[in-house]
This record gives C-alpha cells, sequence and structure tokens, in this order.
C-alpha cells in the first residue's frame, strides 16, 4: 500500500526531472552554454568558475585560486551576521540544481536505456522537502490511535509550539543558512530535549538484540553507535512505558545477517521471520504497539537488507534506514535516513577530521571505490581515464591516499554502490569537501531540517557525462559559501563516545524521529 503510493507519488515527478543544470548566479537555470567555453576556463586546473560576460564579481586576470582565497577572506572569517539574509538565501536556493525544473521530452524507450538498474522515475530533492511538508501537514496520512494517551497530548502541544517558535534569526551555535527554518528547528530540538522520553523493551536475545558492542565498527556501525548511546541514555530512557513518546527496537540488522543469514542461499526468509517473531512477542505481551499500529516505534538500521526485512508488520514504525531510497519504500516524512558513517578506529570515531582550505583544494572533483553497482561503473567509464587532470575519478585505493584526496579536493563524488547510500557522504562533510551526490532517490540523512541543497550538489545518475560541467559552471562565490556550510554542518555528523553532545550525530537521528512522530500527531 505505502509502495504504491510512494510509486503513484513518483509517478506524477516523472515529467518534471530536470535536465537543465547550469546555474548563473543570477538564479535563471539556463542549458550550458558553448558561447562562455567552458573548455577554455577548463584548461587551467584550478578553474572551477566559467566567467560570465556581465559577471561583476570575480576579476577578470585572477586566476580561481585567487579568488578563493580573496572569498576565504571574506566569507570564512566573517561573524555570521555577513551571511546572506534568509531573505536573500532564496536566491541561492534558486541557484540549486533542482528547484527550476524545466518540463522535459521523456527519456528515449528501451532500446536507448543502457543502465537497466536506473530508477524508472526520479525524485529531486526539492520534490522530498514537498512530500515531507505535505505528509506532516496532511491527517490523512497519519494513523490515529485506537485509544487516547497523555503522550498524545504533549505531542500535539510540542508540535503546536514549534508551529508557532518565535523568530529565530540568528544563534550562537545553529547556522541559520544550514536549514529548512531555523527557528523550527531550534524549538523542536529544544522540545525534545525537554519532552521525549523513550522506552526500551527488554525483550530480545544477544546478539542479535541489545549488543552494541558488536557493531562499533565498518561500515554498519551507526545502529551500533546509535544503540549503545541510546540504551545508555539515563536523561532520555523511561522505565514507564505510558509515559513513552517513543518505542525502540533495539536490533542489528548487521548481526541479524551474519548471525542467521546462509551463505549463497539467496533467501533471507529466516531473517525476516526472526523479527516477525519479535513483533508478535511485543504485541501480545505489550498494549503499546496496538495502540498505535505501531507508529511510535522506531528502529535503526544500517545493512542493506533493512528495508526489505522491515516490510510487513514494521511498516507502519518510524524506520531509520542508512539505505534510505525512496524510489523503493522509504516514506519521506515518516521514515528517518540514518547517516552511513564508516568507523575504523572506535577511539576516533570521526576520522582525523579536517581538510584544506578552498583556494588550496586543487582538484577539482574526487571519488575512489570498488565498482559496486552501475552509477559507478558509468563513472568510471566515463572520467577514470579523462584527460582532464582535475577529475581524479578511480578505482578503489588506500585509505590514507584516500583521505588525503578528500581534503584537497574542492568536491567529493558520493556515487551510489549497490544501494543508495554511501559513506563518502558523512566523510565528504567531515573533510570539508563539498559533497556530489550521485544517487538517484537517495534520502539525505536529517532532511527534515536540513537543506542539503545549501551545501551539496545533487547530480542526477544520467548527467553523469556531464559532471565536470556541471561542477566547474558552479560560481567560486557559491562555492566558497557551500564549503564554509559543510564546515558549519560537520558537528551534526560527529559522533561522541561517552556522553552524547547538543545536536551531534546521535541527537539528529533521534530529533528526526521524533520530528516525525510530532508532525504525524493531529
Ligand atoms: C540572468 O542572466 C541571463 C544571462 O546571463 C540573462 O539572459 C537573464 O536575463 C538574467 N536574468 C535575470 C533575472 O537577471
Ligand atoms: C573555445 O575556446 C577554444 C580555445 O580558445 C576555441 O578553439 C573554441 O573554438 C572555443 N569554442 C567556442 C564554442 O567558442
Ligand atoms: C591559464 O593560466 C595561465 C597562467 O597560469 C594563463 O596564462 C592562461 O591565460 C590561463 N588560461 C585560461 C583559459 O584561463
Ligand atoms: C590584474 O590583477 C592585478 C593584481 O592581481 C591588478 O593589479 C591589475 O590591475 C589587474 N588587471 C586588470 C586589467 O584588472
Ligand atoms: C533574487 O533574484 C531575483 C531575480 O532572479 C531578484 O529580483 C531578487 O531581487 C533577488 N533577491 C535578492 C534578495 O537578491
Ligand atoms: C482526508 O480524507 C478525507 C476523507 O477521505 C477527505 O475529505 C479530505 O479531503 C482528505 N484531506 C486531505 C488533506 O487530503
Ligand atoms: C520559520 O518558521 C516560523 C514559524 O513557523 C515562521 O514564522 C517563519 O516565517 C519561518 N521562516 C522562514 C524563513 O520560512
Ligand atoms: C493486540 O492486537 C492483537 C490482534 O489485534 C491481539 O492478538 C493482541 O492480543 C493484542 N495485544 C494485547 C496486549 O492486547
Amino acid at each position: 500500500m505505502v509502495l504504491v503510493i510512494a510509486f503513484v507519488l513518483g509517478l506524477q515527478y516523472f515529467e518534471l526531472t530536470p535536465i537543465s543544470i547550469v546555474s548563473p548566479r543570477n538564479g535563471t537555470v539556463s542549458q550550458f552554454r558553448e558561447t562562455n567555453n567552458i573548455t577554455k576556463s577548463a584548461e587551467n586546473q584550478t578553474s572551477l568558475a566559467y566567467q560570465e560576460p556581465s559577471s561583476g564579481f570575480e576579476p577578470r586576470n585572477s586566476s580561481t585560486t585567487e579568488v578563493l582565497k580573496s572569498l576565504e577572506h571574506k566569507f570564512l572569517n566573517d561573524s555570521p551576521k555577513s551571511e546572506p539574509s534568509e531573505q536573500s538565501r532564496g536566491n541561492d536556493t534558486a541557484n540549486s540544481l533542482h528547484s527550476l525544473q524545466p518540463k522535459i521530452p521523456q527519456r528515449k524507450k528501451n532500446h536507448e536505456r543502457s543502465t537497466k538498474k536506473s530508477p524508472l522515475v526520479v525524485v529531486s530533492i526539492s520534490q522530498m522537502n514537498n512530500m515531507i511538508l505535505k505528509r506532516h501537514s496532511d491527517p490523512n496520512n497519519s494513523l490515529a490511535p485506537r485509544w487516547g494517551s497523555k503522550v498524545d497530548k504533549e505531542l500535539k502541544t510540542a508540535r503546536n509550539k514549534i508551529k508557532n517558535s518565535e523568530l529565530v534569526k540568528k544563534d550562537d551555535t545553529l547556522y541559520a543558512p544550514l536549514y529548512h527554518n531555523l527557528s523550527i528547528f531550534k524549538r523542536s530540538y529544544e522540545l525534545m530535549e525537554q519532552t521525549l522520553k523513550v522506552y526500551v523493551y527488554s525483550e530480545g536475545d544477544r546478539p542479535i538484540f541489545h549488543q552494541p558492542e558488536a557493531i562499533m565498527d565498518g561500515m554498519y556501525a551507526s545502529e551500533g553507535w546509535f544503540m549503545k548511546l541510546m540504551e545508555s541514555s539515563q536523561k532520555l530512557l523511561t522505565k514507564d512505558p505510558t509515559k513513552a513518546h517513543l518505542f525502540y527496537l533495539a536490533f542489528s540488522s548487521r548481526i541479524l545477517q551474519q548471525k542467521l543469514y546462509v551463505r549463497d542461499s539467496h533467501r533471507r526468509i529466516n531473517l525476516v521471520k526472526h523479527l516477525r517473531n519479535y513483533i508478535d512477542l511485543i504485541v501480545s505481551k505489550y498494549p503499546f504497539w496496538n495502540r498505535t499500529r505501531g507508529s511510535d516505534h522506531f528502529f535503526t538500521a544500517c545493512h542493506d537488507w533493512a528495508p526489505a526485512e522491515t516490510r510487513g508488520p514494521y511498516v507502519n514504525c518510524i524506520r531509520s534506514l542508512c539505505n534510505a531510497d525512496v524510489g523503493v519504500d522509504f516514506v519521506v516524512g515518516k521514515d528517518v535516513s540514518l547517516p552511513t558513517t564508516r568507523i575504523s578506529s572506535l577511539q576516533n570515531p570521526n576520522g582525523n577530521i579536517g581538510g584544506n582550505r578552498p583556494s588550496k583544494r586543487t582538484i577539482l572533483a574526487f571519488f575512489a571505490g570498488k565498482l559496486h553497482g552501475h552509477v559507478r561503473r558509468i563513472l568510471l567509464k566515463q572520467w577514470s581515464s579523462s584527460s582532464e587532470p582535475d577529475m581524479k575519478i578511480l578505482n578503489r585505493i588506500d585509505h590514507k591516499t584516500y583521505v588525503r584526496f578528500m581534503k584537497r579536493s574542492r568536491f567529493c563524488v558520493c556515487a551510489k554502490g549497490y544501494e543508495v547510500n554511501s559513506p563518502r557522504v558523512v566523510e565528504s562533510v567531515l573533510y570539508g569537501c563539498v559533497p556530489v551526490i550521485i544517487s538517484d532517490n537517495f534520502v539525505p540523512p536529517f532532511l527534515e531540517v536540513l537543506d542539503w541543497e545549501s551545501f551539496a550538489v545533487f547530480v542526477p545518475e544520467k548527467e553523469i557525462p556531464n559532471l565536470r560541467k556541471i561542477l566547474i559552471s558552479i560560481p567560486v562565490r557559491r562555492y566558497v559559501k557551500m564549503q564554509k556550510r559543510v564546515l558549519k554542518v560537520q558537528k551534526h555528523f560527529m559522533w561522541h563516545d561517552g556522553e552524547p553532545v547538543r545536536y551531534d550525530i546521535f541527537h539528529m537521528i533521534l530529533h528526526s524521529v521524533w520530528y516525525n512522530r510530532v508532525f504525524q500527531t493531529f
């Protein structure tokens, strides 16, 4: 049912898929203009933007690096008040890839489609944003509880308070341009701190349940880190389930796969059964699931298979998934995109965060990774042997070199692998590299509150051949702003062992769950 809705919604968007990408700084989207001679400005490795005839901004005779330097000075050292106001930011946003979407002819028929696995419908980020707003304002999309409870009133009160939040134009700890609406995020976050109580069912056998220590490193670590911090939070947990606004199902999708999947069986029915038995137990033992049909229950799951494993009885839950694919059955506004964080050291979960200033980032675009999935095959085919020296699109390389490249690149390409998510998104942010997400229908983390298009570039899969044109057409001025925002958003993507920190990744995941819960309470 949800799948059908997603598909129907998707179909409506099909015709709107963007094709024109270049965004001159005055806010109009136009086709690539050969007259601007993009290839010419690309001669120099450091060129980033093509020169616009009427550009009053860049001295015509200075190299991009010099421009970057002067802008760095202007923007990076500035106090927040020199950042554009909400209003002028509107134009910035309008400059982003998906915001103006001319109608395009339908994609060519089957024989032209070399990439069989590309999704039929592509939902843009601004369309996702609209879908969230729509879901959060339409009572028909939410499940009315079967019987009332004190917590419903608390959630409704919180909802009203957030909607009527006092206007906050700037804040010492939150950088306004990062958010759809700073006032709303700030208020919602504070109300979460004041209000939210989470109940954790004690049922569930280890190690699949309640054993985060088993899954604290590697690609799927975010489910382990979340579980550890959630289960040890004195502040957020309640022992009284009647006081709980949310019920956490503490399992690891990765350990489920490790323990129960029979190698080469190509069957995961036993994994699905395991999770189903768990819910059967919870349903029969407690009244809480029945009250809301599971819509106040949530879990975090990072393994690729988690979306498929948690259909059926879990479908109403707030599913926090790394594999957040709106083209499959991820429901924006209900489900929550869980950041994929690749953790190699428990002592240093965020890696050696940092990177060069914009003027010291001499590589235009960087990617390295295994040839997982069709998108990377196309990407590497197109760009790995490109004659453009500023395009570093590589097969897998060692991790040290990988990090060094990320710290020296202006843009880091986050191309999907077998599934839509990639640890590169968070890595780019932590290494100060503007993420370029090539993964149709991927829902980026914290989309409920973050204005992703203000600090990341979204390139549709079919535009891979134009990747370089798209990147060099981003004006230097805009690049420097985006890079600054990447630095500002870092704190939302950092893990903290022991005691989590305000606004860190743990709290942001929980906030998205809270926010979707609050805004689906009518
Ligand atoms: C934006 O720039 C293009 C070309 O530089 C120009 O044709 C167009 O009129 C401009 N639009 C606005 C609103 O200034
Ligand atoms: C772009 O510049 C190159 C080198 O200056 C020139 O050969 C080419 O004709 C130009 N292309 C266009 C479309 O102006
Ligand atoms: C590239 O840089 C060189 C000097 O570094 C300069 O002479 C040349 O004009 C530049 N080319 C372009 C297209 O900007
Ligand atoms: C070129 O740049 C130099 C310094 O970078 C400046 O002194 C000079 O006036 C500039 N020339 C033009 C024509 O803008
Ligand atoms: C945004 O751009 C439009 C034209 O596209 C212009 O009329 C408007 O004044 C701009 N707003 C700001 C705040 O710069
Ligand atoms: C919700 O459903 C009712 C009855 O089906 C319908 O009348 C109403 O228009 C719907 N509301 C929205 C916002 O679609
Ligand atoms: C943010 O939300 C508040 C509260 O709903 C509203 O008053 C304000 O206009 C919004 N700001 C923007 C920029 O949308
Ligand atoms: C919840 O509902 C199911 C089926 O509707 C029922 O079998 C179960 O006993 C109920 N749970 C409780 C605790 O009443």
